[in-house]
């Protein structure tokens, strides 16, 4: 379990093995840390400790490809109506962003997730390693050549080519699972489209999620920056 200290304007993820932690805010004691306790730096600023999550721990990792942002995951799991104990498998792997926070979801399940590039994988495996997370099976492997697994609940393609893993994800799900394609432009969720259509695919949809910050602090109204598009999210069952 990893743990956070939680101040006012400030937080910092605690690092295992270490005793104490040096902070701009004065020298803190790590040892017996427990959940809830108070603590003070050795400046008598004061601390929480609580317990990290998922949202903390991915701040924190290293990013290679474009990740999936956290509220199209959201998506994702909202409209899969994604289950503890499913296999999902992700492609490519890239930050390994998705997989982390897919598999964060699977307390009985697990993701399996597919790179082909050296330099992504290693940046994926370190990430997959800070999570924690057991339920993680990282292989490095060009997708389009194949797979042997199949009865996937979930497949997700985040890749340039997606439209030619279409027909290699569709083998591998099981009848009633979904597969989901992230197109981050117009062009590839025309070619993604037009492959679907080879297939015997039901309740298909696609949905994108804009979400729209406020600010709060002096006067309340929506933030003027902030990030727009990210991707389309195209859902389909196989029946
Ligand atoms: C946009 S990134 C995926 C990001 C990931 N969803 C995340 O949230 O961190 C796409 C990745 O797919 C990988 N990729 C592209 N084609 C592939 C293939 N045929 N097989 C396996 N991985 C592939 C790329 O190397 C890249 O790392």
């Amino acid at each position: 379990m990893r743990y956070l200290l939680l101040s006012k304007d400030f937080k910092i993820l605690v690092e295992r093995r270490k005793d104490k932690i040096s902070t701009h805010l004065g020298i803190v004691n790590l040892r017996n840390l427990k959940e809830g306790k108070r603590i003070k730096s050795h400046l008598g600023k004061e601390f929480f400790v609580v317990k990290a999550n998922i949202l903390d721990l991915i701040e924190k990792m290293k990013r290679g490809a474009q990740v999936i942002l956290p509220k199209d995951i959201a998506l994702i799991i909202a409209y899969t109506g994604l289950m503890p104990d499913w296999k999902v498998l992700d492609v490519g792997t890239g930050s390994a962003f998705s997989s982390i926070f897919l598999a964060n979801y699977l307390t009985k399940g697990k993701v399996v997730t597919y790179e082909k590039d050296e330099r992504f994988y290693k940046i994926a495996k370190e990430n997959i390693e800070f999570s924690e997370l057991k339920n993680v099976k990282l292989v490095k492997k060009d997708f389009l050549k194949g797979i042997k697994e199949k009865n996937f609940d979930l497949i997700l393609l985040d890749l340039e080519e997606a439209n030619k893993a279409i027909k290699i994800a569709y083998k591998s799900l099981k009848v009633g699972g979904y597969l989901v394609v992230y197109s981050p432009t117009v062009d590839h969720l025309l070619r993604v489209c037009k492959e679907l259509k080879k297939f015997r695919f039901v309740e298909m949809k696609i949905v994108e999620n804009i979400v729209r910050e406020w600010q709060f602090e002096k006067t309340l109204r929506p933030k003027t920056k902030g990030i727009m598009h990210t991707g389309f999210i195209t859902i389909a069952r196989k029946l």
